[in-house]
């Protein structure tokens, strides 16, 4: 058979398969919404316990990390505090500390560093234990130059919010998969799945982090590691950087929803985590807006986007210009 007729052949073969696909999908969506249904009413996904577990919790010397790490020892869970800002995670573990039994330490690392990661954990294992859950919520949000940014500062937004990922994967997975064990959170931003305008590479680490987590979830379903769980969270603005806030008040952004507060995001991320929940979206309405307008073909995505949002993105630039 000639290599033209062959792939011709694949060709078709690939068509036919779209055809079956396609004619599948409102059985597949009733399916997964019937699912979804069932699980919530019985109950069937319960929450599992973290009490006496260790986290690793990266960027909570402030913000949502410092909520999150909160949440995590209220649950009983004992708690790394990671940060490059020394005062502000020994801030986190005195609020820890005063509220809850559970230990707590301030450790200094830089997440783009995987050198200081192997230390970091060797240090956590001898002082609290073995981390079976890892918090990768360091992130940097705006660059300080947002319509032409430095190159320097486009590298490390790239390190902080998408390489650091992949250190702290390396360095912490391996004892989760011994111990056939643990949670992985990561914080990504619904940014990855709506664009924003003039912070592009903020949009393309988010989204690049959501691609991996759903690649290492398929990597622990194919190695078995059922009890190894990896969600993926996609806030939209929240109340907790001061920068941010700024910015969300130059375009209107309350007008459109409320900003959500750290304590708020952070409940629902360890709740959804503890249920083994593979994505969360907040607000959660925010994730039946993503799955509709992807329905539609690219160019008209961006209309639909930039329809709602095209006058907030030319006041912001107009004002940062
Ligand atoms: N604030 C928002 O509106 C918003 C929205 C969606 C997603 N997010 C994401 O949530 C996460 C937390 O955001 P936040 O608002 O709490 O930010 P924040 O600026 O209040 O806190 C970030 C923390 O990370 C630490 N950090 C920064 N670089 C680090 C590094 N290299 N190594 C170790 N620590 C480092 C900072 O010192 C700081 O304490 C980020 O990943 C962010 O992208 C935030």
């Amino acid at each position: 058979m000639s290599e033209a007729v062959r792939n011709t052949l694949v060709k078709l073969q690939a068509f036919i398969g779209l055809i079956g696909f396609a004619a599948l999908t409102p059985l597949l969506i009733l399916v997964a919404v019937l699912s979804r249904l069932i699980a919530k009413l019985c109950c069937c996904s319960a929450p599992k316990s973290i009490e006496g577990e260790v986290a690793v919790v990266t960027g909570a010397g402030h913000g949502l990390g410092r909520a999150i790490a909160l949440e995590l020892a209220r649950k009983g869970c004992h708690i790394a505090v990671v940060d490059i800002n020394v005062s502000g995670a020994e801030n986190t573990v005195k609020q820890i500390q005063d509220i809850y039994r559970v230990r707590a330490k301030a450790y200094k690392a830089n997440v783009t560093s995987h050198g200081e990661l192997v230390e970091l954990n060797t240090k956590v294992v001898e002082d609290l234990g073995p981390v079976t859950v890892l918090v990768n919520n360091a992130g940097v949000m705006l660059h300080r130059n947002m319509i032409d940014p430095d190159p320097v500062d486009v590298q490390l937004m790239i390190d902080v919010n998408l390489t650091s990922h992949f250190w702290t994967k390396l360095v912490f997975l391996p004892t989760m998969k011994a111990l056939r064990r643990g949670f992985i959170v990561t914080i990504s931003s619904l940014a990855g799945v709506f664009p924003l305008p003039y912070s592009t590479s903020y949009t393309t680490t988010k989204a690049g982090t959501l691609a991996h987590m759903r690649a290492l979830r398929m990597e622990m379903a194919l190695e078995n590691q059922k009890d190894i769980h990896v969600t993926t969270v996609l806030p939209t603005f929240l109340r907790t950087n001061s920068d941010v806030t700024q910015l969300t008040d130059t375009m209107g952004v309350a007008e459109l929803y409320p900003l959500v507060s750290g304590e708020e995001a952070a409940h629902r991320i360890v709740a959804g985590m503890l249920r083994g929940e593979a994505e969360i979206t907040l607000p959660g309405l925010a994730s039946l807006l993503y799955r509709l307008i992807q329905i539609f073909p690219a160019d008209w995505q961006d209309r639909l986007i930039l329809l709602l949002s095209s006058s907030r993105f030319k006041k912001l630039r107009d004002e940062r210009s």
